[in-house]
């Protein structure tokens, strides 16, 4: 599988936990189960740091949730949810090859294999488990296929409402209005807007530890988190 940065040192996770969660990929240079990917962004793990502070701050009691990764690479995002006592946790992505490496992840550790599921296939299609939920993105395609994705949780919700959290993580540079994070973040802000069941809760960037930061293949120091809440009634 082509990688865009192969001469980098393997992530400190990695090394922790003896995973591939590594590397950047570009969407063409992956393979797919469906036409959704000419929508997908490409495949980058999340810093464990910024994730944590978020995951942190969510306004749920954790074990009361189940967590779920839209596009959830090789499992890092997963791994470190499974830190927080979730009551289940289940990724789905679209490329089969990081599946199989987001599975081997997975085998490594007896704790993640008992509360991790992950399906290799296109969110448009993913069956929601039932119970309370927070989603999780971070930026895995643009807004087409974002849309059909939110009106099938919009769906979900009417058929079976529960508490329901969404948090969309982003790259965040402190640069200019028009940088592309910051169109980016734009963009899924209005997309959001469009769904009359969504609330914003809260917008919060959080740095890069140190040793995140010196792993980073985008280079990126800080992470920009949007959390929604679901107020659909049946
Ligand atoms: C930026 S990566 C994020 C990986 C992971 N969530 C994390 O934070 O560590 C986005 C992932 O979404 C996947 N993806 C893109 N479109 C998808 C779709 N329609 N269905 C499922 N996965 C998709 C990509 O293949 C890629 O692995």
């Amino acid at each position: 599988m082509p990688h865009i940065d192969q001469l980098r040192q393997p992530h400190p996770f990695d090394l922790l936990h003896g995973t591939d969660t590594g590397g950047r990929y570009s969407a063409a240079d992956l393979d797919s189960v469906s036409l959704s990917s000419l929508y997908a962004t490409g495949y980058l793990g999340i810093p464990p740091s910024t994730l944590r502070s978020a995951l942190a701050a969510l306004p749920v009691n954790h074990e009361d949730f189940s967590f779920v990764d839209i596009g959830c690479g090789k499992g890092r995002a997963l791994f470190v949810a499974a830190e927080f006592p979730f009551r289940r946790l289940f990724g789905v992505e679209i490329a089969s090859k990081l599946c199989e490496v987001a599975w081997a992840n997975a085998a490594r550790n007896p704790a993640w294999e008992k509360r991790v599921s992950i399906a290799n296939q296109d969110a448009k299609s993913f069956v929601f488990p039932d119970g309370p939920l927070v989603l999780f993105f971070y930026y895995p395609f643009y807004s087409r296929v974002l849309r059909r994705v939110l009106a099938n949780v919009g769906r979900e919700l009417r058929q079976s409402p529960r508490p329901f959290y969404l948090l969309h993580g982003h790259l965040y540079v402190n640069a200019s209005d028009s940088s592309a994070e910051h169109v980016d973040i734009r963009t899924y802000r209005k997309v959001m807007q469009s769904f009359p069941y969504f609330r914003e809760v809260s917008d919060a960037v959080y740095p890069l530890s140190a040793a995140d930061a010196a792993a980073e293949p985008s280079g990126i120091t800080m992470n920009r988190f949007l959390l929604y809440s679901a107020g659909v009634t049946a």
